[in-house]
C-alpha cells in the first residue's frame, strides 16, 4: 500500500529545502521498492496568502489522514504585525496540536568534519551526541488564560506556563525510552527553584523514574544547563524540557554542531509506533534573508527525511542508509555556506541535495 504524505513546503527556504528531501523520498521509494502518494499545500504565510489563513481545516485533515507530514519552514516578515491568529507560526502550533505531536525529537550530532564550523572549541564539541525530547502542546506556548490587557496600571500582556501531569509522564516516559536505546541518562531541566510548573515537573519525573531504575537521572536549572550545555555538552545524552525551554535549548545546541542548518526534528504522538501520523521538519527557520538564491543548507530536511522512515515507517535501515549518505557527502567536503570554513568551495542547495540522493545506496 502507497504511503501517504502530506508536503507542507511553507515559507522562505521551506520549498527549497522540501525539493531535496522529496528527491530523497522518491529515490528510496525505487531503491527500496516502496510506494508514496503525495499531497501538498501551503502552510504559513504562503497560506495566507493563497487561502487567507495560516492553516485552513482542510490541511489539517488531510495530514489527519496521512502516514507522515514533512513540513519545510514557516514565517514571512511580511506577516509580523498580524494578529496572532493570522501570523504563520500558527500553521506549525496548530499542526502540532491538532495532530497531537507532543513528543519533539532533536538529535544534536556533532559531525567530526565541521567540528571547526562550530564557535566552541573542537575538544568541547567532539563526540557530542545529544537526543532533546522537548515537550510540544503544553506549556506557555498553549496555556491559559494569555492575552493583552489594559489596566489602571497601564498596558500588559501575559501568557501561562502550566503543566499536567498526564503530558510530564507521556513525555518523561518518552525521554526514558529514547535513553534505553542510547547511553541510559536523562537531564531533565526545569526551573523548581523558581516556578510551580517546574515542580510539578520535577516531581512527574521522578515518579516515572521509578518504572526505569537502568536509567541514570539528573535534574538540571534551565540556567545552569544553558551553561553546562557549551561547557561539557559530551556528558549529556538524553535532555527531557518543557515547551519553551526545549526551544531555546535546541537552538543553543545546534551551536554545537556548528550549523542549526544541519539539525532535523521529529515530532511524534508516541514513539516507535506506526499508524499514528509524524511531522517532521528542519530545526531551522524560513531564512528570508537567503531566500530564492539558492544557498541554503538542505541537509536539516533531509536528516529530517530519514526520521520519517525511523519513527513512521519503523524502516530504519532505510533511515540509516540515507544517514550515511549525509555523512559520506560531508566527508568527501562538500559544503553549504552555512558548514563552510572561509576559503572552503560552497556549493548551493540543489546540488547539495543531489550529492546526497546519489550517496543512496540499497542495502548490500
Ligand atoms: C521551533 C520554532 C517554533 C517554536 C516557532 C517557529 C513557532 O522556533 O520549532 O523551534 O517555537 O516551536
Ligand atoms: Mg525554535
Amino acid at each position: 500500500m502507497a504511503k501517504k504524505v502530506v508536503l507542507l513546503p511553507g515559507d522562505g527556504i521551506g520549498p527549497e529545502v522540501m525539493e531535496g528531501a522529496v528527491a530523497v523520498l522518491d529515490r528510496c521509494s525505487s531503491l527500496f521498492d516502496l510506494d508514496f502518494e503525495f499531497e501538498e499545500y501551503k502552510a504559513g504565510g504562503a497560506a495566507i496568502d493563497e487561502y487567507g489563513e495560516p492553516l485552513p481545516e482542510f490541511v489539517i485533515e488531510s495530514c489527519r489522514n496521512a502516514d507522515a507530514v514533512m513540513l519545510g519552514a514557516v514565517g514571512d516578515p511580511k506577516h509580523d504585525d498580524n494578529p496572532p491568529h493570522l501570523r504563520p507560526e500558527r500553521a506549525l502550533l496548530g499542526l502540532r496540536k491538532a495532530l497531537g505531536l507532543f513528543a519533539n525529537l532533536r538529535p544534536i550530532i556533532a559531525f567530526d568534519e565541521l567540528l571547526e564550523s562550530s564557535t566552541l572549541k573542537r575538544e568541547v564539541v567532539r563526540g557530542v551526541d545529544i537526543l532533546i525530547v522537548r515537550e510540544l502542546t503544553g506549556g506557555i506556548y498553549f496555556g491559559e488564560p494569555r492575552g493583552f490587557e489594559t489596566t489602571d496600571k497601564g498596558r500588559s500582556a501575559f501568557n501561562t506556563e502550566v503543566h499536567f501531569d498526564y503530558e510530564v509522564e507521556r513525555i518523561a516516559k518518552v525521554a526514558f525510552e529514547s535513553a534505553r536505546l542510547r547511553s541510559r541518562k536523562v537531564t531533565s531541566v526545569d526551573k523548581s527553584n523558581v516556578l510551580e510548573s517546574s515542580q510539578i515537573w520535577r516531581t512527574v519525573v521522578e515518579e516515572v523514574r521509578e518504572d526505569y531504575p537502568d536509567i541514570e537521572v539528573e535534574h538540571v536549572l534551565i540556567d545552569n544547563c544553558a551553561m553546562q550545555l557549551i561547557t561539557r555538552p559530551r556528558e549529556f545524552d538524553v535532555l527531557l524540557a518543557s515547551n519553551i525551554f526545549g526551544d531555546i535549548l535546541s537552538d543553543e545546541a545546534a551551536m554545537l554542531t556548528g550549523s542549526i542548518g544541519m539539525l532535523a526534528s521529529a515530532s511524534l504522538g508516541s514513539t516507535g509506533e506506526s499508524g499514528r501520523v509524524g511531522m517532521y521538519e528542519p530545526v531551522h527557520g524560513s531564512a528570508p534573508d537567503i531566500v530564492g538564491r539558492d544557498r541554503a543548507n538542505p541537509l536539516a530536511t533531509i536528516g529530517s527525511a530519514a526520521l520519517l522512515f525511523r519513527y513512521s515507517l519503523l524502516r530504519d535501515d532505510i533511515a540509516q542508509a540515507i544517514e550515511s549518505a549525509i555523512n559520506r557527502v560531508i566527508s568527501e567536503g562538500f559544503r553549504t555556506g552555512d558548514i563552510a570554513l572561509p576559503g572552503e568551495k560552497v556549493i548551493g542547495c540543489r546540488e547539495m541535495s543531489r550529492r546526497v540522493v546519489d550517496r543512496i545506496e540499497a542495502f548490500s
